[in-house]
């Protein structure tokens, strides 16, 4: 019996050391979360992870293009990433002749590397400005604070930076506005694509396999970072030289075994754990439905074009990649939310603070005050959805919404010559950019349909006045969509895609032009209704909930102070460093998912000319000789492709480095698993995973398929 209790004891200490929730700023690590880590293996002292006297794993952590994270890897300014943050920059280098999307590429010397327009930031300090911030706040709140907050923000961080292109600074908020850092980074301006697998193996399993463990996607990509010869940030030239960095990871070849320590570095973008459940019920019955209907048609006009014709998939390919990604998240997410009553949790939450709160007059009508304010936003909510993913999500209204700064500018009477000079070259500018991305077939589909499903799904007292009667007006005939008939004029007659009316426009930009043209009134009418009617109910929504947040921590504070002092604040794409384990799962009654996926698995997915699952004959050819070389694991005389670990990760986090006990790099986070899709409000102890791409698999794919060795002897392997 002692023995049956002694048992459970430890069953629970053991579940509690898989319950690896937390994203630590890396500066704040303290005592007990250092410790923790130290207890469950780590090696490193905390000097080695942050330090701001000498170089630390820190040092090579990057912010890589604009969210996602990436780290050095070699004393030349390597660096890895995944595949799916260096997509766009690949579809961009890439041409119907030279694919390197399709066909991947490596680099075979520095003077072969490509030009990109990604940045990275490094990050130079952080510092506490809590007490200014705060003293500038006062007792503010709603508007006046909103308002008060972006000005301080902004002057801030010009104080810092001071007019240079080479550094950023961010004031972020903790703990929803009860504690601001603010962190200063060096940009670098020129960083070049050194290589990539081709896409049959950096996006394998495409978006049936995305979000899903088991997993066998070799989500990774190479890029190089430079400086300017005196060792500076620097814009791309010729003349400039491989970055020397304050650090790099060496990289571990020696593999690991289930259950093994693992740690991580990145930035992830956002959680919000302390999300209500009023906000919970908003996302699952109106805000994920709305977005993932309108993203279902937006992604199928697109393929429908991109499956047609090579240049359309190239065009469109990166677009489209990332609506899909975040229309399966949501799905996944709300079904999560449902499955696990997140609904429920969260409401138990909420009484035990009420109960707490009882009494106390400044918090104790924190809920019935969110409940007014999500009662009062939530008739607006669907249409704030269908402006940002339906009417925005149409690539032509989006575009033609960019004329609004010029129909200003134009009826402005202190409008100076140059002031319009300067407006048209940019206009023909955006516009270039525009024509480049744009396929005319799917997004009028698009156009046509989200027309017709604003005007079902959005209530006729929110519609523009008089949109809906003029354009059913135009067509009564009932062989035609009236909506498709007033998509195909707007696409026919809009002058942002003929050559002849833009011409005329730009030699002599007039109001009434902009006024006449049909994709500029369509999108104009939309955004007019919302501007008068609804912007400022959003605004209002968005500021109370803000105030009511920075309450409900302050009392969550107050009420468990030693519980709070070690938790940590929700992500909002500052540093963090999450730990756990590498870690098999049970995702459902009588099923156990292994820590690893290996080649064998990628090679038995394999399906000929398949648009996900489609794999090169050198690949096969390889895999059939067993040439895995030194990249083996011993453990399953395979080549472990991806891995899974208990670690806290989330969107933005993606190419970060999972390290072993020593800091050496095993492989890069790409994705989260599905059974956990509702970790962005809460975290599930024993079903959140962090999928990752294991380094061997990363350097097999160089070394063997690509060809490019040399790569591979750049690093610090540690064998
Ligand atoms: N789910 C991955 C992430 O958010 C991105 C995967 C991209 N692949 C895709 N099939 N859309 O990090």
């Amino acid at each position: 019996m002692k023995k049956y209790f002694l048992s459970i004891a430890l069953m629970v200490c053991i579940l509690q050391t898989y319950a690896d929730e937390g994203m630590w700023l890396p500066l704040l690590l303290g005592k007990q979360v250092y410790n923790d880590m130290v207890k469950k293996g780590l090696k490193l002292k905390a000097d080695q992870l942050y330090s701001i006297n000498h170089s630390s794993i820190k040092d090579a952590i990057i912010i890589f293009g604009g969210g996602c994270t990436g780290e050095i890897v070699s004393d030349q300014g390597l660096i890895f990433t995944n595949h799916h943050c260096g997509y766009d920059a690949i579809a961009n280098a890439s041409t119907v002749e030279h694919n390197y999307l399709h066909d991947g590429f490596f680099a075979k010397d520095k003077s072969a590397e490509i030009q990109s327009k990604l940045t990275v930031r490094f990050l130079n300090r952080i510092e506490d400005v809590t007490d200014r911030v705060m003293k500038e706040l006062g007792n503010t709140s709603g508007m006046e604070r909103a308002q008060k907050l972006i000005a301080l923000q902004s002057a801030m961080v010009k104080e810092v930076t001071n007019g240079d292109e080479f550094k950023a600074a961010v004031v972020a908020s903790f703990f929803k506005g009860n504690q601001y850092f603010l962190f200063v980074y060096d940009v670098y301006k020129d960083v070049r694509l050194v290589g990539n697998p081709p896409e049959s193996i950096g996006k394998f399993g495409g978006d049936t396999d995305n979000w899903e463990w088991p997993r066998h996607t070799g989500d990774f990509s190479v890029f190089r970072v430079y400086m300017s010869q005196d060792g500076k940030p620097a814009n791309y030239s010729t003349t400039n030289v491989p970055l020397k960095p304050k650090y790099y990871l060496p990289v571990s070849i020696k593999g690991f075994k289930d259950g093994d320590f693992c740690m991580l570095f990145g930035y992830p973008g956002g959680t919000n754990r302390y999300e209500t459940s009023y906000g919970v019920a908003l996302s699952t019955e109106i805000n994920n439905p709305t977005l993932v209907k309108l993203r279902d048609m937006r992604l199928k006009y697109m393929f429908e074009e991109m499956k047609k014709d090579p240049a359309v998939k190239l065009q469109l390919a990166s677009s489209y990649a990332s609506i899909a990604n975040y229309w399966k998240f949501y799905d996944g997410e709300t079904k999560q939310l449902l499955k696990y009553d997140v609904f429920g949790q969260k409401q138990k939450a909420e009484q035990n603070f009420m109960a707490w709160a009882k009494g106390k007059t400044a918090y104790e009508n924190i809920f019935t005050d969110y409940g007014k304010n999500y009662n009062e936003w939530r008739p607006y909510a669907m249409q704030a959805v269908y402006m940002r993913e339906g009417i925005m999500g149409s690539p032509l209204l989006a575009y033609a919404a960019s004329w609004n700064s010029l129909e200003q500018l134009l009826s402005s009477k202190d409008a100076t010559k140059e002031a319009i000079e300067k407006a048209i070259t940019h206009a023909k500018e955006t516009r270039n950019n525009f024509l480049k991305e744009e396929n005319k077939k799917s997004d009028q589909n698009i156009l046509a349909s989200v027309l017709m499903m604003f005007n079902t799904d959005i209530p006729k007292n929110q519609q523009p006045a008089g949109f809906y009667e003029n354009l059913l007006k135009q067509c009564n005939s009932i062989e035609e969509s009236p909506y498709k008939r007033y998509a195909t004029d707007v696409f026919e007659n809009t002058m942002a895609f003929d050559e002849n009316k833009w011409n005329k426009f730009i030699s002599n930009p007039t109001v009434a032009a902009l006024q006449a043209d049909p994709a500029y009134t369509t999108v104009m009418a939309f955004i007019t209704n919302w501007k008068n009617n609804y912007a400022s109910k959003q605004q209002v929504f968005i500021n109370t909930n803000n105030d009511l947040g920075r309450l409900y921590m302050k009392g969550l504070f107050e009420a468990d102070p030693i519980k709070m002092k070690n938790t940590y604040s929700d992500a909002n794409f500052t540093m963090r460093v999450t730990y756990g384990n590498v870690k098999s799962y049970k995702p459902k009654d009588a099923v156990t998912y292994d820590d690893v996926c290996t080649l064998s698995g990628v090679v038995a997915k394999y399906v000929a000319g398949d648009y996900e699952f489609d794999l090169p004959a050198k690949f096969l050819d390889l895999y059939k000789a067993k040439d895995f070389g030194q990249y083996e694991d011993a453990q399953h005389k395979d080549i472990v492709v991806t891995f899974i670990t208990t670690t806290d990760i989330t969107g933005g986090n993606s190419g970060s480095p999972v390290m072993n006990a020593n800091g050496e790099l095993i492989g890069l986070a790409f994705d989260g698993n599905y059974e956990a899709l509702s970790h962005k409000l809460a975290f599930d102890k024993d079903l959140n995973r962090t999928i990752c791409v294991d380094v061997r698999y990363v350097l097999w794919c160089i070394d063997k398929l690509g060809g490019a060795k040399h790569i591979v002897d750049e690093l610090k392997l540690v064998k």
